[in-house]
């Protein structure tokens, strides 16, 4: 199979990511998409990855269709292997929001054009380009930086922690014992992390993780399709917010991140999400700039 697929941010290498991250801050793109078409097929809600995606795809020139699953008919039975092959012949790309990994997996199976996830319940690797991007403005940098995420070992840690270890940033995560990030990701990351002279560090003190650390990350406690638990996560999760207490243990210099949408009083306090060290309207920002230059790497040079 010809066509390049982002499933997570390990599909692509570290010099692809530092490419991307560069194009992005250019604020310079193309007509790549001009002509062509990209859906977003999506299983869960959204604002930012639903909105960034379908101007990004405007401005280069090309047409989003949105697809919620309830208004298809995959919603009524139809297979993935059925839809994803019927959609390769009338699209260029297919942005995918849906629950397990193995789902975006056979929806990649099938089509014959890019997959590009949108979020699962394992990755979110679009967000974490536009993360990366935005501490790398900040900052001037990423190889040497330490960035410590306090919350759910998620979707989003998952894909922090194998951005971080492939740019060279320091990667701490403090989440409680039960919720912390899975083995495989870690592992992962700490393979990519020795090969470039960086450490990941997975623990359950948000104090000792946040102590020195030029970026401060969280992410909210209770996930899409986890509903039902959201009263007991609210309490094993409450000694891991993100309050001006904590953030002092940081450098002075430290940026606060959280990929939205927050739940103010509960994983960040309002004081942060509004204070000088937050950065999370830009890093919401971002994901636009990086969108278009995710698009013109894989479907501006993509001929189906
Ligand atoms: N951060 C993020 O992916 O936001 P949405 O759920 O609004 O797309
Ligand atoms: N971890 C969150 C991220 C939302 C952008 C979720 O999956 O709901």
């Amino acid at each position: 199979m010809a066509e390049r697929d982002i499933l997570a941010l390990r599909s692509l290498s570290p010099a692809e990511v530092r490419r991307l991250i560069d194009r992005a801050k250019s604020g310079v793109w193309s007509s790549a998409l001009a002509g062509k078409s990209v859906g977003l097929f999506f299983e869960k809600a959204s604002t930012r990855t639903r909105v960034s995606f379908e101007v990004a795809i405007t401005q280069l020139g090309g047409h989003p269709v949105f697809l919620p699953a309830q208004e298809i008919q995959l919603g009524r039975g139809e297979t993935v292997a059925d839809t994803a092959r019927v959609l390769s012949r009338y699209l260029h790309a297919l942005v995918i929001r849906t629950f397990g990994q193995d789902r975006l997996a056979e929806w990649a199976r099938h089509a014959t054009i890019p997959v590009i996830n949108g979020l699962t319940d394992a990755h979110h690797p679009c967000q974490i380009l536009a993360d990366l991007m935005t501490i790398d403005v900040k900052k001037g940098r990423l190889a040497g930086l330490t960035l410590a995420y306090v919350g759910d070992g998620n979707n989003v840690a998952h894909s922090l922690l194998e951005g971080c270890a492939m740019m060279g940033v320091a990667c701490r995560i403090a989440s409680p014992a039960g919720y912390q990030p899975d083995a495989e990701v870690v592992k992962w990351a700490e393979l990519q992390a020795g090969q470039r002279g960086t450490t990941i560090q997975i623990g359950e003190d948000p104090k000792a993780a946040v102590r020195g650390a030029d970026v401060v990350y969280t992410d909210v406690w209770t996930s899409m399709g986890q509903e039902t638990e959201s009263q007991k996560r609210a309490a094993v999760f409450r000694p891991y917010q993100v309050n001006a207490e904590l953030v002092r243990l940081a450098k002075p210099d430290a940026i606060v991140l959280h990929c939205l949408p927050a739940h103010r009083g509960e994983e960040i306090t309002d004081d942060v999400m509004e204070g000088p060290q937050s950065a999370v309207f830009d890093q919401a920002e971002n994901r636009l700039h990086v969108q278009r230059a995710i698009l013109e790497m894989l479907v501006g040079n993509h001929t189906p």
